[in-house]
């Protein structure tokens, strides 16, 4: 009896994954069957069996949270990795002031930035570079004041993507003497594609610092 305490004691104070054999524990269909052999060491082995089977539970749920924590850990760390938004308006002056219109195409450079998370946007050159593949929400809204009713009003610019044209908002005419007008898609980017606003010939965009004209995108999720 003495020596089988020893044993069950000498168990207890090694390391786990000693000399436990899990499989045959796990194909033992009655746990406690030894009794019958041996009553006088049916207590201790008995604890020795519970004691692997719960080791090696606790130790495979332990794997396996760990693994579903890293993999969580992995795709959170990438989501806050891309965070990309940018939001940004004409100018800050206080007075009224113009941008065109030009005798050929100019792309519009956003001077008041807003948010610039990520420094996807270039404000000397008002172009927007995607650092991440995805789903992207831009929004274009352009305002013109033709300074006295009557007056030719034009208050237009292109959403181009990689220089070519995805939409084109505009409101040109002789009725109003002021306008605005907006333009918001959801597109898939790839990194590295640009966006800008770009104003076409003989359109006008004003401002007096209240920000009627403002170029807005945002990663709404990313396919990297
Ligand atoms: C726990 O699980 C890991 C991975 O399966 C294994 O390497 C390790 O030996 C196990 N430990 C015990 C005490 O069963
Ligand atoms: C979880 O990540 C850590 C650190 O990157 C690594 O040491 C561990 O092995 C990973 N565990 C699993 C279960 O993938």
């Amino acid at each position: 009896m003495r020596a089988i305490v020893l044993i069950c004691l000498l168990h207890g104070a090694l390391p786990f994954g000693w000399n436990v054999d899990q499989k045959s524990q796990s194909e033992d269909p009655k746990p406690g069957s030894e009794c019958t052999t041996d009553q006088g060491s049916c207590g201790c082995c008995f604890m020795w069996k519970e004691v692997d089977r719960l080791t090696t539970y606790f130790n495979t749920t332990l794997n396996m949270l760990e693994k579903e924590y890293n993999q969580t850990k992995h795709s959170l760390d990438k989501i806050e990795g891309s965070r990309s938004a940018f939001s940004v308006a004409l100018s800050s002056t206080p007075n009224l002031k113009c941008f065109g219109p030009f005798t050929v195409d100019k792309l519009i450079t956003f001077k008041e930035i807003f948010i610039n998370l990520g420094n996807g946007y270039n404000p000397s050159t008002g172009v927007f570079t995607a650092p991440h593949s995805g789903v992207y929400s831009l929004a274009l809204t352009v305002y013109s004041d033709a300074g006295a009713p009557g007056k030719t009003l034009a208050a237009c610019a292109d959403l181009l993507v990689n220089g070519e044209l995805v939409a084109g908002p505009g409101e040109k005419n002789e009725l109003d003497q002021e306008d605005s007008v907006t333009t918001v898609v959801a597109l898939h980017l790839k990194a590295g594609d640009k966006v800008a606003a770009n104003l076409p010939t003989g359109c006008f965009l004003c401002d007096d610092g209240i920000s009627y004209n403002t170029f807005s995108a945002f990663l709404l999720y990313s396919t990297e």
